[in-house]
Order: C-alpha cells, then structure tokens, then sequence
C-alpha cells in the first residue's frame, strides 16, 4: 500500500446513519479503494451506546477490510478529533413524528459547539468537516464558529440527501436515467424551504425544465415532495432516513476530496457572498470539485420565482443563526 493512512473522525458512531457509513468508509466507497484509512471513532460517555460502538467495531473487525489500518473509540472529542483530516459529525438527536428540525436546535446546537472546539484545538489544519447530525445547516455553522484557527470553507453541511432526492423525482418524472441528470442543485437550507432547482439541469444535453414543461408540478408537487422527504420518510419508517443519508454523506465526502469531473454537486458551504446570500452562512449552493477544494458555480440567473425560493430559505437560516448567537 503506497499512499499515507488518513484519518477519519465518525460522531454518533453507534448511532443508524452510523451503521450505515462506517462499513462504506472502511471498505474505500469514500475515499477510493487505494486509500488506507484509520477510524476514529466517538459516540457519548454513556454505557449503553458505549457498548453498542464495541459491537459495531467487532463487526467492522469481521468483515477484515484490507484498507482499514487502525480504529479506535471515544467517549471525548479531544481525542476523537485528534490530527483527524477529515470529520464526520453525524451525532445528535433525531427528530420524531411530527417534529420540525428546527426545534432540534435547543437540542443539538451545544453538540456542536463543543465539537467545533475540539476540532480547532486538536484536528488536522486541513481537516475537512460534513455536518450530518440536524439542523445541519445551522449546527455546521455553528461548529464553524467554534473553531476560529481552522478555514472556514472546510465546514460543510450536508444537503447532498436533498440532492439525490430531487434527481431521483426528475429521473421518474422524465423516465430517464438518473445517472444522465446534470446541472442540478439544491439552495439554501437542509429543511423544508429548501429550493430544488431544475432550471438548468440537463439530460443528455437536452433541458430538463422544457422536457417536464409543468411549473404548477415544480411548485405543487417537486418542492413539497422532495422538501418533506425526511417527514415522509419518518412517517414510514418510524425513524429518520438513515442509509440514505449515510449515502450522501459518502457521495458528499467522496467528491469533495476526488472530484467531480466538472459535474455540479450540492454542498452546504459558508456563503462568501454568491448570489446576495451573505457572508458565512451555511448555504447549498451548486458547485464542482477538483484538487480537494469546491467553488462555486456562479454567473446563473435567478428569476422571480427562484429569488423568491432562495429568500424564504435564507430567512429561515437567519432566524436559526439569530436563535443560537447565545451559543457563540
Ligand atoms: P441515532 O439516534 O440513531 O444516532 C445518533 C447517535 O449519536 C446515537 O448513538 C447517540 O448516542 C450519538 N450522539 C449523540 N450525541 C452525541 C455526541 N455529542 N457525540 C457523539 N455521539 C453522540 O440518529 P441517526 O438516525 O443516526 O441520525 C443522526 C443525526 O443525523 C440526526 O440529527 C438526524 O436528524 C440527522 N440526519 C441528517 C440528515 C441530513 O440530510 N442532513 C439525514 C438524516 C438524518
Ligand atoms: C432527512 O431529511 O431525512 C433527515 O434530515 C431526517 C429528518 O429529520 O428529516
């Protein structure tokens, strides 16, 4: 094995959004099948879960994934965090039937100041942070916040779920191949405000938006839809997506450090101003990855519709950065 160990950095790793991710990383879907890799792995000083991560980790062990080099368990982020480059932080409460995520914040917002200061004092300087655990947006944030020595555009939260939802509505709307849709993003925030935006998306080179030609379906039926996915999801199953979104966590992780070949991805990212939204929020935006680093996709056009989507989902998040400025 030629290339340098990584270490990988998983919270809430007893957790379902856990079982779903740690056996994907360990086995290269992350990080590509050349790339040794060391867990780290945390989950709260409780015994019960505790205990649950032991299980996990001999199940991991049982599987002998060749690029596994090391794996190690946590009960403090000062040494789950330890010259980690890269940080998972799925660990927080999910929500139940008939929840918001927004009332997780009272929750979840104090996990992630802790965790953003153990990052700051202990991760790798390039350490490179997905925010699962909800409000994603508002808890990347504030992890961000928290670790003022580490660069800002390394936190991230994760609206790639939202993503691959809208592509699979498009593909069965049009009867086409998920695979072939291009141009596709999601803004804003990961709740229900969110805007799926098809405008510019393609297939096989050809308009997706004059392919389905129905903004009373984009209104009444794709945004609902793809917006109250968690709910729905939660209503089924009687608990929140979780290989789902372990799986879009892989695919966010996966190529923001590979690439995505000039293809439009989403990521939640600290706005540096793009498209009015202001600086440092935690906004999904379009953007392509090459060399480990994501920019923007900028110069698109925003129509009324749109502007008004994109302002909705902005207030939100200013309303959840104002509700936790006591934490900061
Ligand atoms: P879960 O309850 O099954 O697991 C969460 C785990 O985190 C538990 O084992 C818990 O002990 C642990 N935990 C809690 N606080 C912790 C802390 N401070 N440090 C370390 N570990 C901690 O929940 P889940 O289904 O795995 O979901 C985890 C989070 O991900 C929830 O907030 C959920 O809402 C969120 N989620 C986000 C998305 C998204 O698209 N952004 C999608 C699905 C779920
Ligand atoms: C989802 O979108 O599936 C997650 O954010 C879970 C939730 O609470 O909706």
């Amino acid at each position: 094995m030629s290339k340098k160990p990584v270490r990988i950095a998983v919270t809430g790793a007893a957790g379902q959004i856990g079982y779903a991710l740690l056996f994907r990383i360990a086995s290269g879907e992350m990080l590509g099948k050349d790339q040794p890799v060391i867990l780290q792995l945390l989950e709260v000083p409780v015994e019960g879960p505790q205990k649950a991560l032991k299980g996990v980790m001999m199940e991991i062990d049982d599987c002998a994934f060749p690029l596994l080099v090391e794996m190690t368990a946590h009960s403090d982020p000062m040494t789950a965090f330890k010259d980690a480059d890269y940080a998972l932080l799925v660990g927080s409460r999910p929500r139940g039937p008939g929840m918001e995520r927004a009332e997780l914040l009272a929750v979840n917002g104090a996990i992630f100041t802790a965790q953003g200061k153990a990052l700051n004092a202990v991760a790798s300087r390039d350490v490179r942070v997905l925010v699962v655990g909800n409000p994603a947006n508002t808890n990347a944030y504030i992890a961000m916040k928290s670790a003022p020595d580490l660069p800002a555009k390394n936190f991230t939260a994760m609206l790639r779920l939202d993503h691959n939802r809208a592509a699979s509505q498009i593909a069965a709307k049009t009867g086409k191949a998920v695979a072939d849709i291009e141009k596709l993003t999601v803004w804003g925030n990961h709740s229900p405000t969110m805007y799926a935006d098809y405008r510019f998306a393609t297939i096989g080179g050809e308009s997706v938006a004059q392919m389905i030609n129905d903004q009373e379906w984009n209104a009444n039926v794709f945004l609902p839809t793809v917006g109250k996915r968690g709910a729905a999801i939660i209503e089924a199953r009687g608990s929140s997506s979780a290989a789902s979104a372990a799986n879009a966590a892989i695919d966010h992780m996966r190529d923001w450090a590979l690439g995505t070949n000039g293809k439009w991805v989403t990521m939640g990212i600290p706005s540096g101003g793009e498209y009015g939204i202001p600086a440092e929020t935690m906004f999904g935006f379009p953007v392509t990855c090459e060399n480990g680093e994501y920019k923007i996709v900028e110069g698109l056009e925003i129509d009324a519709f749109s502007q008004e989507r994109i302002n909705i989902t902005l207030a939100e998040l200013e309303g959840e950065k104002a509700g936790v400025a006591h934490l900061l």
